[in-house]
C-alpha cells in the first residue's frame, strides 16, 4: 500500500506500508512522528492529529472527543486510530522536533530514558554540562511497555527502534566531539540500544537479557560505551548509576533513592551491605496524560505551584500552555497544605 504524506513544508514523502499497520507506526518509521504519542493509542492525548487529504476514515468516539466537529469534517482524525486499509493521501500538522547542543567535550554521560535523553558533557571548562532532548522512540509510545508491543510487533520494529537511538547518541558524539561513553537507562532502553532479545522484558516471569556492568560496542563508529549495573528485570543501569553517585558522596543510612518516571525504580539503602530495590509501572502520569490540561514538561508547562499572600502562583515560563503531572502533584501538595483538598482529594 502506498502512503503519501505531505509535511508541513508542503514537500511530499511517498512511503510504503502494510495492510492494516497503525498510521502511528507507518509515520514513525517514515521519521515522521507527529509528536510524541503520550496515551499510546489510548486515543485520550490527541497529539497524534493528521489530516486525511482523501478517503477519510469514519471517526471514532475518542476523536469525536477530542476534535472539534469542522476539523473532522476536514479530514482531521488521530493516527493512533486508524490503519492501513488503502492508498491515502495525508497532512501533517507539524514537523518532527529538533534539538542542538553546541557544547564539547571529550567525556559524554548519556541517561536514555523512556521519555527524554538526557546527557551531560564534561566540557571544557572542566564542568559537565547537561541537556536533554525527546527521545525519538516517542513517536510510538509514552512509555516502556508500548514500546514492547511494538517492538515485537516485527522485526522492522525492533531495528527501527533502535536505530533512532542509536542515531540519536551518533549525533552527540558528533556534536561534542567525546571519545569516551557511558549510557545508562532503563533495562527496556538499554536492551532496545544493544540489540538483545526482549522478550523477557515484556512477559512474566521478567527476566534481563544482560546483567550490564560492561564496556560494549554501540557499533556505527562510536566509542565503546560503559553500560552500569542492571539490577533487576525493571531496575536499570540508571538508578545504579544514581546509587554510585550517592555512595560517592558518603551519605548517611538508611535512605531511600527514587527515580520517578513511566517507571518508578526505588532503592532503600539500610546501610554499607544492605539495598532493597523495587520498581512499580507509572505510566505517563509525570507527562500529564489523563489531564484535561496536561502536558510535558517544557515552556508554557507549569511544573511548581507555591501559595504566598496574594494566593496561588505558577511557576512558567512564557503564555500558559498546561500542566505537567508533577506541576499537578505540586499543586494537590498546596491545596492539601492550606486545608482546601482533605485526605480523600475532596474539596
Ligand atoms: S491520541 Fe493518539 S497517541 Fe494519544
Amino acid at each position: 500500500m502506498k502512503v503519501e504524506i505531505i509535511v508541513v513544508t508542503g514537500d511530499v514523502r511517498s512511503v510504503q506500508a502494510r495492510l492494516g499497520q497503525p498510521l502511528l507506526h507507518v509515520l514513525f518509521e517514515a521519521n515522521l512522528s507527529q509528536g510524541w504519542a503520550l496515551c499510546a493509542g489510548a486515543g485520550s492525548c490527541g497529539k497524534c492529529r493528521i489530516r486525511f487529504l482523501d478517503h477519510a476514515p469514519q471517526a471514532q468516539c475518542e476523536e469525536h472527543a477530542l476534535i472539534q466537529q469542522e476539523d473532522l469534517e476536514h479530514g482531521w482524525r488521530l493516527a493512533c486510530k486508524h490503519v492501513v486499509t488503502r492508498d491515502c493521501r495525508i497532512q501533517l500538522r507539524t514537523l518532527p522536533r529538533q534539538r542542538s547542543t553546541s557544547e564539547e567535550g571529550e567525556l559524554l554521560a548519556i541517561d536514555v530514558g523512556t521519555t527524554r535523553i538526557k546527557w551531560a558533557v564534561d566540557g571544557k571548562r572542566n564542568r559537565a554540562v547537561e541537556h536533554a532532548m525527546i527521545n525519538p522512540q516517542m513517536g510510538v509510545g509514552s512509555e516502556i511497555m508500548s514500546r514492547l508491543s511494538y517492538a515485537l510487533s516485527s522485526e522492522t520494529a525492533q531495528s527501527h527502534l533502535r536505530e533512532v537511538l542509536v542515531s540519536a547518541i551518533k549525533q552527540l558524539v558528533k556534536d561534542s566531539g567525546a571519545r569516551s561513553l557511558a549510557v545508562g537507562g532503563n533495562t527496556t532502553m538499554i536492551a532496545m540500544l544493544l540489540g538483545l532479545p526482549l522478550q523477557g522484558l515484556a512477559f512474566a516471569p521478567y527476566t534481563l537479557p544482560w546483567r550490564g556492568d560492561e564496556t560494549v560496542g554501540l557499533g556505527n563508529g562510536l566509542p565503546p560505551a560503559y553500560v552500569p549495573p542492571l539490577l533487576g528485570p525493571f531496575i536499570g543501569a540508571d538508578i545504579s548509576a544514581g546509587l554510585a553517585a550517592v555512595c560517592a558522596k558518603e551519605p548517611e543510612y538508611p535512605y531511600l533513592l527514587a527515580d520517578l518516571g513511566t517507571n518508578g525504580e526505588f532503592v532503600l539503602a539500610v546501610d554499607e551491605d544492605h539495598f532493597f530495590a523495587a520498581s512499580v509501572p507509572m505510566g505517563p502520569a509525570i507527562e500529564g496524560v489523563g489531564l484535561c490540561c496536561g502536558s510535558m514538561a517544557g515552556d508554557g508547562v507549569v511544573s511548581k505551584v507555591r501559595v504566598g499572600q496574594k494566593g496561588l502562583h505558577v511557576d512558567v515560563q512564557g503564555a500558559m500552555a498546561g500542566i505537567s503531572g508533577t506541576g499537578y502533584v505540586s499543586l494537590l501538595a498546596v491545596l492539601r497544605r492550606i486545608g482546601l483538598l482533605d485526605e480523600d482529594g475532596h474539596f
